[in-house]
């Protein structure tokens, strides 16, 4: 490990750099597959997305345009309320495009059920979503995720672009954050 900077931060590394690398090449291959001859537009979710973006593009044998969002949930505490406003709109126009939202977890689902309409108003031939992580929660959203990398217990974990406060976004691996670090 790597990892020795956090050294006790964490309870438990639920996958290692090489796990995500793995499963995020078996979610390109299914995107590769699905989107054969059309064009892709990838949209990244600032900042969680960034890790997901850089390697899911990265693993791709085609070609892949990429652009970025950064929405603000307010909410109380931990838990997002849905109503969301955009901190920075995409620069491309996706009148017509196919679209993949990319995210690193989704939680409540509330955030990109929002995100999903509010593109979907904008004219695109198709939206769709992949999210490394999905929390039980989530299960309950109206909103479809087309992929997703693996579904976890409801626990609060950092790494690999998710934080605590800022940090951790860039372990390599993803873990459950000790409760001590946030009492
Ligand atoms: P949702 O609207 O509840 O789905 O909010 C999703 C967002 O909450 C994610 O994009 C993350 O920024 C944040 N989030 C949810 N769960 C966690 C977690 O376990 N660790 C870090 N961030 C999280």
């Amino acid at each position: 490990m790597d990892e020795t900077h956090v050294d006790g931060d964490l309870v438990e590394v639920l996958f290692t750099e090489e796990q995500i690398q793995q499963r995020l090449a078996e979610l390109a291959a299914e995107v590769q597959r699905d989107y054969a001859g059309e064009d892709l537009l990838i949209v990244g979710v600032l900042k969680g997305a960034v890790m997901v973006m850089a390697d899911l593009a990265r693993t791709f044998e085609r070609h892949v345009e990429m652009d970025w969002m950064a929405v603000s949930s307010y909410g109380s505490g931990t838990k997002s309320s849905g109503v969301v406003r955009i901190l920075k709109d995409l620069d491309t126009d996706i009148n017509g495009r196919h679209v993949l939202i990319v995210e690193d977890i989704i939680d409540t689902g509330l955030t990109l059920s929002w995100l999903v309409s509010n593109l979907n108003s904008r004219g695109p031939a198709s939206v769709e979503i992949c999210a490394l992580l999905r929390k039980p929660d989530a299960l309950q959203m109206t909103v479809d995720v087309k992929y997703v990398g693996y579904d976890i217990p409801n626990a609060f974990v950092v790494g690999y672009g998710l934080d605590y406060a800022e940090r951790y976004r860039n372990l390599r691996c993803i873990g459950t954050l000790a409760p001590a670090v946030y009492s």
